[in-house]
């Protein structure tokens, strides 16, 4: 397998290949996500809740996506690396946006960058993928805009919001996006909003008909129980596995099973050694 490009991606929406994306903050993770053949990394600032606890994506730093990207970046994975702008970045403009992209890039060795919605975010849009760094789009439930949206909350319901995410993403597009994602928005409309575009859709909790699915790491494995979208499938009981494996761990070393020779190192001495004086 060699490296995925933006441009693979798109290749493989006009071959009919459904595009595979998943997250990964760390190198170990982008390690077996890559194994599996996926197309593309997303290093998520979904980070924030599932690596670093926090009850949103907000306090996620630049620092921290440039971080996380380098560890992801280290595991030279064949998937194509996008890393998300966190919130603070673009939300400032497309001064911001490009600085923060070229960072993401430079520092922690990202292929793309995903930008989060329309309108005002367009210039930033513009002004990254014109330093040639390809923007992923970002529409519907946006979690930076959680606080304008009063939740989280699925959008494009009913005529007016649906043709205002239509407008959008035919906006993103036009200014270069050259991805698009669609998050918890209705599966018509996002089969509408996928007609209307010629870039690749990848959706979240947008139905079947993108030309893609991007899901998080943990809750595909079921490692993060906080809370579980409707759109999420469990493909394992992670977490209940994993406790149950560091649980028999813990009871071998309290039974004195673990560690036991095999698992230690030997001597090159011979005998044991004799004590002196008896
Ligand atoms: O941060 C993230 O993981 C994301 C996906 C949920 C699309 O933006």
């Amino acid at each position: 397998m060699s490296k995925v490009t933006v441009l693979d991606l798109a290749r493989r929406k006009n071959d009919g290949q459904k595009l595979v994306v998943l997250t990964a903050y760390d190198y170990a993770t982008a390690r077996v996500v890559d194994a599996a053949g996926v197309d593309a990394i997303l290093v998520g600032d979904s980070l924030g809740m599932v690596v670093q606890g926090h009850d949103s994506t907000l306090p996620v730093s630049m620092d921290d996506m440039v971080y996380h990207t380098r560890c992801v970046a280290r595991a030279k994975p064949n998937a194509c690396i996008v890393t998300d702008l966190p919130f603070g970045t673009f939300q400032r403009g497309a001064g911001a946006a490009l600085d923060a992209s070229i960072r993401a890039v430079q520092e922690g060795g990202a292929e793309a960058v995903k930008i989060e919605g329309a309108g005002p975010r367009c210039e930033a849009i513009e002004a990254v993928t014109r330093a040639d760094i390809p923007v992923w789009g970002h529409l519907g439930l946006t979690p930076q805009s959680v606080h304008a949206f009063g939740g989280y909350r699925v959008q494009g319901k009913d005529a007016r919001s649906a043709g205002k995410l239509l407008a959008a993403a035919q906006e993103v597009e036009q200014v270069g996006a050259s991805m698009l994602v669609l998050e918890a928005i209705p599966h018509d409309l996002a089969a509408e909003i996928t007609a209307s575009v010629s870039i690749p859709t990848i959706g979240i909790g947008a139905g079947p008909h993108c030309d893609g699915q991007v899901l998080v790491f943990h809750d595909v494995l079921g490692w993060f129980d906080d809370f579980t979208p409707k759109f999420v499938r469990r493909y394992a009981q992670g977490g209940q596995e994993l406790t149950a494996a560091l649980r028999r761990f813990a009871d071998d070393v309290r039974a004195g099973k673990f560690p036991d020779l095999e698992h230690s190192y030997g001597t090159t001495r011979r005998g044991p050694r004799k004590a002196r004086g008896h």
